[in-house]
């Protein structure tokens, strides 16, 4: 084997084969490249390309380094890919490869974008140590692990669909010029990113069952929770984010964002089944909010102790004992308030049974008795200023 690969290197060499773009088109083509120890151009495996359709194991175990993308796509009788001694490349991405259930790439450290995308049979994916990546991307794979992360800083973050996956650990990250982006993978997926201080742009987390971003200081666009298990947020360092926060569908019961002093658009907490009371801990330091606020649920307590400044609307819906009445009184300090109510008051919430399900919209069945229901809607007109309250962003 040694031998093989001795004399195609030769033969690679005298034939200047390490140093253009390839397309692979045989078994053949992918010795040539295999023999290089460095490789400079693309080397570009799809199956659209006859010849090597049909491949099931790919293995290219001398090549170290490839200074263009490495793309291996489209291969539906592909199983295994071994990239034994590969230690950098331009982008690696591995597309749509329906079958193919283990790749090996123990020795990759530098790499511009890894992409990993469409394999839903990828069982085992292995790689030790990524010290450097631009653009990180796994998903819609079946993998249940993630190899060592520790890129300090990279553009940006994907990691979706990948059903069995569930420790999810990037606490080597301190910061990203761009987005990240995870959900939808393992049932109890725990998310660590202790490390992270500022993300640059959108930052969504979804179907989390532990979620660690306790430096988080700055986000320059979207903030997103949504469909999360975990019972309590804390957001202990986040103090700006230049968009929005949006938080959906989780099932936290109480939350906390410290330190933030302004939300560069709109608040949204809305559909959180177990959410019911914003206290004065919940947003202590929240000044000014330049778009809405929009909250909905079971609400008990509305209270933004240092809220002044609201310049769209607040809008509050849902059924809890919080009523609009009240309601207004805790956004008395806001300026020229606009506010939307639609709170139905359970004036004897005593309905707080295991679950906490807050069934409330058929109004009973026989399980009636416990809740006096009346209903409440209020276009609360304060500060003197008459409201425009069909004024939207
Ligand atoms: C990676 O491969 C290149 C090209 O063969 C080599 O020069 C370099 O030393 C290797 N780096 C590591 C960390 O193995
Ligand atoms: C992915 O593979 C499917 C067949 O499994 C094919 O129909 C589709 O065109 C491929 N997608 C891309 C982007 O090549
Ligand atoms: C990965 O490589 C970096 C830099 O070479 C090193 O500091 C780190 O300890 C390695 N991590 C693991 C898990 O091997
Ligand atoms: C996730 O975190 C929880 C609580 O810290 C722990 O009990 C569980 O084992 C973790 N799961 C995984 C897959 O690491
Ligand atoms: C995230 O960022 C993109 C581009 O900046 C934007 O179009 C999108 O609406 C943002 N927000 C969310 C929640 O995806
Ligand atoms: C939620 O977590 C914060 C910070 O860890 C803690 O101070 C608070 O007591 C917790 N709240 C609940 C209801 O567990
Ligand atoms: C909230 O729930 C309602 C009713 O189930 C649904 O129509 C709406 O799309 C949900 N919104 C969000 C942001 O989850
Ligand atoms: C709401 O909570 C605050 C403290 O966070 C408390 O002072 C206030 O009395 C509560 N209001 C209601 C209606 O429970
Ligand atoms: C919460 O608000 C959303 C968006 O305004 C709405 O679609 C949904 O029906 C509301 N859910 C409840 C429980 O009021
Ligand atoms: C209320 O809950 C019961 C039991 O969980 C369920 O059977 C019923 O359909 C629910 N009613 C409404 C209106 O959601």
């Amino acid at each position: 084997m040694k031998c093989v690969i001795a004399v195609a290197a030769l033969v690679a060499i005298a034939a200047g084969a390490c140093n253009k773009d390839i397309t692979v088109s045989s078994q053949a083509d992918i010795n040539t490249v295999n023999a290089c120890t460095k490789f400079q151009g693309d080397v570009t495996i799809d199956g659209h390309e006859e010849g090597i359709a049909g491949i099931g194991a790919l293995s290219m175990d001398n090549i170290q380094q490839i200074t263009g993308d490495l793309i291996i796509q489209n291969l539906y009788g592909l199983q295994t890919v071994s990239l034994g001694q590969l230690n950098s490349t331009g982008s690696l991405k591995i597309l749509n490869n329906t079958n193919v259930y283990k790749v090996a790439i123990p020795k990759l450290s530098k790499v511009a974008d890894f992409q990993v995308i469409t394999n839903p049979n990828l069982k085992e994916l292995t790689y030790s140590n990524i010290t450097s990546v631009n653009n990180f991307q796994i998903i819609d794979t079946y993998i249940a692990t993630l190899g060592a992360f520790s890129a300090s800083s990279v553009a940006n973050i994907e990691v979706l669909s990948n059903t069995q996956l569930s420790a999810l650990d990037f606490s080597a990250v301190k910061k990203t010029s761009g987005y990240i982006n995870i959900a939808n993978n393992g049932r109890a997926s725990n998310i660590t990113f202790s490390q992270l201080t500022q993300v640059g742009g959108n930052v969504s987390f979804g179907n989390a069952a532990t979620l660690d971003i306790s430096k988080l200081g700055s986000v320059s666009d979207d903030f997103s929770l949504y469909q999360n298990s975990f019972k309590n947020l804390s957001v202990p360092a986040l103090q700006t984010a230049k968009k929005s926060i949006t938080l959906s569908q989780n099932l936290f019961s109480a939350i906390s964002f410290p330190q933030i002093t302004e939300i560069g658009s709109s608040l949204d907490i809305i559909n959180n089944t177990n959410f019911k009371s914003i206290s004065s801990s919940t947003f202590p330091k929240l000044k000014s909010v330049p778009g809405s606020i929009i909250i909905n649920g079971s609400l008990d307590n509305v209270t933004f102790p240092s809220l002044t400044t609201v310049d769209g609307q607040v809008q509050l819906n849902g059924a809890g004992k919080l009523s609009c009445d009240d309601a207004s009184k805790s956004f008395a300090s806001v300026d020229s308030l606009n506010i939307e109510c639609d709170l139905r008051v359970i004036s004897d919430g005593n309905e707080e049974s295991s679950g906490g399900s807050s069934n409330e919209s058929g109004s009973g069945g026989s399980s009636s008795k416990k809740s006096s229901a009346s209903h409440t809607t209020v276009a609360a007109v304060l500060g003197g200023v008459v409201a425009i309250v069909a004024a939207c962003l």
